[in-house]
Order: C-alpha cells, then sequence, then structure tokens
C-alpha cells in the first residue's frame, strides 16, 4: 500500500527536474498524476509536447497511473483545461502541486519589462491561476457534501525567501509571493477541507543550478546523494497525504535536512544523511515547532480588536468569502 494511494494530484512542470521526481514518486506511492509540462527552454522560449508524455510514458511502464497536459500555467484557461484533465481522466482531484518556473537572470537595470512580467506569469500568477481552478471546484464539491482531504503544495526557492540571489528580482519576488499567498490560501480554503503548505528546495541539480560550482559534484556509488532533484519529493508527498495535517507551512529543504520557515527566518529542523522516506517525514516533520496561521491571525486580530479566538476567526473568514459568493 502506497502513502498515496488513489489520491488524484496534478503537478505543473512535471516534465523535468524537481517536478518531474515528484511524479515518478507520487505514481509509486499510488497516486493518479496529470504531468502538467509545456516543455519551455529555461527562459520560457519554445516547447515540446514529447517532455510530458515522456514522463507519462515513464509512470506507465512502471505499473502507474498518468495523462499528460501540456498547458501553460501562465494561460488563465490553461490553468483551468489542467484541472479539467484530472477530472475528466480521473474523476476527482485531491492535490495540486505548483511546481512550474521559469527564469530570466538579469540585473535590475537591464530586467526589461517582458523579463519581468513572463517569470512573475509563471511562477506567481501561474500559481494563482491554478490554485483558483482548483479552488472552484473543491468549493463546489464542499457544499454538494463532498468531504475529502484536499491539498495545495506550492514551491517557493530560496531565492525569495532566505537566500536572496543577485539578477533575480523578478524570480526572487515571484518566489516570495508564492510563500506569501500560501499562508492566506491555508486560511482561505481550510473551511473546504484544503490545506495549503509551500516546500522550499535548494541546491538541487536541474538544468536550473547546472552553472552553480560544484553541481557536478556526484557521490560514490551507493551513497546518498544531497544535490539529487528527488531529495524534496518525499516531504511534497508526504504534504499531499491525507493523514497530513500540516497547513500555511513552508518547509526548506537541502539534502537531507527540513526545517520550518517563520516569514524569513530558519526555524527547527530535522535532518537524515540519507534522505528521507515518506513514512519517516510524517512521523518527524509533524512535531517541529511550527505557529498555526489560523491561531497566528486571532492571536493578533485579539490584541489588536480584542476579539481573538479561532472560532470566531473561522465564522469571520467564512462570512467574507460567503459575502463574495
Ligand atoms: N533546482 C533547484 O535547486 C531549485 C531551488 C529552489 C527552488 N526550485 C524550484 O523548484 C521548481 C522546479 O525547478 P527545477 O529546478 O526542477 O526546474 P526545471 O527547469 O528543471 O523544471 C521546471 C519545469 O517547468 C516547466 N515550465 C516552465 N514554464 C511552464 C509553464 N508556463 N507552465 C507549466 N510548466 C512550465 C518547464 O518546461 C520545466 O520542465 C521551481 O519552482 C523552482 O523555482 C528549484
Amino acid at each position: 500500500m502506497g502513502s498515496l494511494d488513489g489520491r488524484v494530484i496534478l503537478i505543473t512542470g512535471a516534465g523535468r527536474g524537481i517536478g518531474r521526481e515528484e511524479a515518478l514518486l507520487f505514481a509509486a506511492e499510488g497516486a493518479k498524476i496529470v504531468v502538467n509540462d509545456p516543455g519551455v527552454d529555461i527562459d520560457g522560449s519554445g516547447g515540446d509536447g514529447g517532455v510530458a508524455a515522456t514522463v507519462v510514458e515513464e509512470i506507465r511502464d512502471h505499473g502507474g497511473e498518468a495523462v499528460a497536459n501540456t498547458d501553460s500555467v501562465a494561460d488563465w484557461r490553461g490553468a483551468e483545461r489542467m484541472v479539467g484533465a484530472a477530472l475528466e481522466a480521473f474523476g476527482d482531484l485531491h492535490v495540486v502541486v505548483n511546481n512550474a518556473t521559469i527564469e530570466r537572470n538579469r540585473g535590475i537595470a537591464d530586467l526589461s519589462e517582458e523579463d519581468f512580467d513572463d517569470v512573475v506569469a509563471v511562477k506567481l500568477k501561474g500559481t494563482f491561476a491554478v490554485t483558483h481552478w482548483a479552488a472552484r471546484y473543491w468549493r463546489e464539491q464542499y457544499h454538494a457534501g463532498v468531504r475529502a482531504d484536499r491539498a495545495v503544495v506550492n514551491t517557493s526557492s530560496g531565492s525569495g525567501l532566505l537566500n536572496p540571489l543577485p539578477l533575480q528580482t523578478n524570480y526572487a519576488s515571484g518566489n516570495a509571493g508564492v510563500a506569501a499567498m500560501t499562508v492566506v490560501a491555508a486560511l482561505e480554503l481550510g473551511r473546504y477541507g484544503v490545506r495549503v503548505n509551500c516546500i522550499s528546495p535548494s541546491m538541487a541539480r536541474t538544468r536550473l543550478t547546472l552553472e552553480v560550482p560544484g553541481m557536478d559534484r556526484k557521490p560514490e556509488a551507493g551513497e546518498f546523494d544531497p544535490l539529487h532533484p528527488a531529495t524534496s519529493a518525499p516531504i511534497a508527498a508526504y504534504l499531499a497525504t491525507e493523514a497530513c495535517a500540516l497547513t500555511g507551512q513552508v518547509l526548506s529543504v537541502r539534502g537531507g535536512t527540513v526545517a520550518v520557515n517563520h516569514g524569513w527566518s530558519r526555524g527547527a529542523h530535522v535532518q537524515r544523511e540519507g534522505g528521507w522516506t515518506v513514512a519517516e517525514l510524517a512521523d518527524e516533520v509533524g512535531k517541529l515547532p511550527m505557529v498555526d496561521p489560523f491561531d497566528h491571525l486571532a492571536e493578533v486580530l485579539g490584541k489588536a480588536l480584542g476579539v481573538g479566538g479561532r472560532d470566531q476567526l473561522q465564522a469571520m473568514i467564512n462570512n467574507l468569502l460567503d459575502q463574495d459568493r
């Protein structure tokens, strides 16, 4: 039995790098996968439908279930279509993993309006667009009386959170936005049974990092490879499991180390030199001290307005959301 048996999971940018490793692990853990990837170059140009199709083939060759989707997350209707692809192929959608990115690294004085907009369109707006269409479906299900654990797993980066890098104004801004969006979405979507968390990988050997000195270091045969793009897949999988209770958390992952972020600060961590299995993470990560976003906001509002309390906060959020429908 796998930790993700029967879960239907849409992973964006799943044709290469970290997303591909997530797709392979999630499928091996029993999930049915929508492998989204238009197969673009690092800067977002071009496109190759074979990139998503190849991962689907790999999953099927190992006895798993997957379908391909080649829409762009930056395309509003494309994001709607990829959510629709999960419903059409598998009849439901439990988890969205927002992983897609492009990069165009330039100094601020050289960065064009287009370079800024295009990177933020994939990283930040793309995360919003896919979450939006999934949330519409999950809200409809909730109001139809269907109760299920749903989850969003976003992907940020040290570039934007703990390790700012020059030449990445666009990418870092998008990543910081993704972390902020994670907490707001957790507060809003909790009502519908949706947990929203974020991983922040670091130093994974993909085409984005090949130029970084030292990234070509390979371990001896049989040794754990802390730079392998698969190292963050178990933590993403853990956040996608039905048994995971976490919401509103941003977890930094590097090699075998998983640390809790508190805003722009690093909190407690767990470490395992040989990397993690999903079950081991379920045992260890939940014990780390974390701030529950509901408790935090209730306390802040309580201090400011004298009307704290988690139930009051949830009632206030429900009221605001209902006014809008
Ligand atoms: N590699 C690292 O060390 C590292 C560090 C920090 C954060 N990250 C984050 O991890 C995630 C994956 O990065 P990676 O290193 O695997 O990169 P990658 O380039 O190997 O993979 C990204 C994939 O996203 C796809 N993509 C690009 N634009 C898209 C769009 N509009 N719609 C859908 N898919 C699109 C690409 O075709 C590509 O296959 C990104 O969100 C990145 O910011 C990576």
